[in-house]
């Protein structure tokens, strides 16, 4: 009897050590920042994983590298332990974790090599958070800026009189390659909004299986339409490079503001120094876009970040804006995490770029929309938008004498 009595006594003791562990780890648990190292190793643990995945030091940061194990001081074989050669299970994981464990994997993939990357969460935490204010605030406001304008200043119309002839402005060969660029460039802004918003936005509204199913359609989409973007890059790089060449007529033009708000159209060849800027931002952005869309298609392949970063710190750059070195080596699911973050944030720059092409491509400006659709524009808009361009095409501009 006695002794059943002193087996109740030891099953109460554990249960109450125990209740009283549990608390304390919901108590770190409401409060991570605040509290300190504990005694008691399991909140110590938990307080430490809650501050890493908010992306604060641990608090215990400063030992916790050191606690991996040390073979010299091996417990012989025939002891608790005795084959781990001195490392607990413990030891290991935290060796895992700080990056010095000596591993080896069958998995012969370059990610292998790195089993715990907890940096991750910032980039989680960005992702859900920071990136989708900015898209907000970016797209919604360069839609609103274009109706604000739309209210001022209205459509551009052709000043003068309509003669009725027209120019050829676009052969279909160079329409064929603005409208691969623009609808595969279309398709992968609504699938990409669509895989950055989709979990907000799809799942409240149409439940989990809808989203699923749009969300697998959406990636398959924007994977391989990429490829048609990027040939159409090439392509409309190759054929209109030398129409958007910067020369003097663009310093003027831009001096004038492109006589957007007054005083009369400046002279303009091809492209005016507008277009030249459309040009070359979707040339420079959307060839940014295709080398980290690159980089994401085939993971781990295309290293850009790690190589960035050692030349930019190379050269003291982060130094010149009073900000420390930027981090490297990357583990290679860190590249991925800036590959992802800067696919997103140079599409989001150039989608505002372009809501502002197709503003004025089409209701923005009367007799713009036909230099695409049909080929032929207006001699007077021709004349009036891009006077150097139209009289080397149809010579000067000749006035129709009215019979007396
Ligand atoms: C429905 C959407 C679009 C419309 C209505 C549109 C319309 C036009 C028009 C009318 C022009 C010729 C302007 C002129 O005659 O001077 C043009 C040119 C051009 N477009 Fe588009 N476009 C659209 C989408 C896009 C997209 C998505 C891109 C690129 C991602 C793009 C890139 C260009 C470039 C590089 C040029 C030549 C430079 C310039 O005129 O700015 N377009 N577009």
């Amino acid at each position: 009897m006695p002794r059943q009595l002193a087996a109740i006594l030891i099953c109460l003791s554990v249960l109450f050590s125990l209740s009283a562990a549990s608390g304390a780890m919901a108590q770190s648990s409401v409060s991570p920042q605040t509290s300190t190292v504990d005694s008691n190793p399991a909140v110590s643990k938990l307080d430490d994983i809650l501050r890493r995945q908010q992306g604060l030091k641990s608090s215990d940061e400063t030992i916790r590298p050191n606690e991996i194990g040390d073979p010299a001081n091996a417990k012989p074989i025939n002891s608790q332990l005795g084959t781990l050669g001195g490392v607990s299970d413990a030891d290991f994981w935290r060796a895992f974790r700080f990056g010095e464990a000596d591993i080896s994997t069958q998995a012969r993939v370059p990610a292998a090599t790195t089993l715990i990357q907890d940096g991750g969460m910032w980039w989680l935490d960005f992702r859900r958070g920071p990136l989708q204010t900015i898209a907000i605030y970016l797209l919604g406001g360069t839609l609103l800026a274009l109706a604000v304008f739309y209210l001022i200043r209205g459509r551009i119309r052709i000043d003068g009189e309509k003669t009725g002839r027209t120019l050829l402005r676009f052969s279909a060969f160079e329409r064929f390659g603005h409208w691969m660029l623009a609808s595969s460039f279309i398709l992968l802004g609504l699938t990409g909004l669509i895989s950055l918003f989709g979990r907000k936005v799809i799942i409240p509204a149409f439940g989990h299986e809808a989203f699923s199913f749009v969300a697998i359609v959406s990636k398959w989409v924007h994977n391989n339409v990429s490829w048609a973007f990027m040939i159409a890059l090439i392509f409309v790089f190759v054929v209109w490079v030398v129409h958007n060449i910067p020369d003097r007529t663009d310093l003027r033009w831009l001096l004038k503001g492109g006589g957007l708000f007054g005083g009369g159209h400046p002279p303009a060849k091809k492209f005016n120094a507008g277009q030249k800027l459309i040009f070359w931002a979707v040339i420079l952005l959307g060839g940014s876009i295709s080398l980290s869309g690159l980089s994401l298609l085939f993971p781990f392949e295309f290293n850009l970040f790690g190589h960035t970063f050692s030349l930019l710190n190379g050269w003291g750059v982060s130094g010149w804006f009073g900000m420390a070195d930027l981090p490297y080596p990357l583990a290679p699911q860190e590249e991925m995490q800036y590959a992802q973050l800067w696919h997103a944030l140079v599409s989001l720059t150039l989608t505002a770029i372009i809501f502002a092409h197709i503003y004025l491509g089409s209701i923005g400006m009367e007799g713009a929309f036909d230099a695409m659709g049909k080929g032929e524009v207006e001699e007077q808009w021709a004349r009036e938008h891009h006077s150097i361009w139209a009289e080397e095409v149809a010579g000067p501009k000749t006035t129709v004498r009215k019979e007396p």
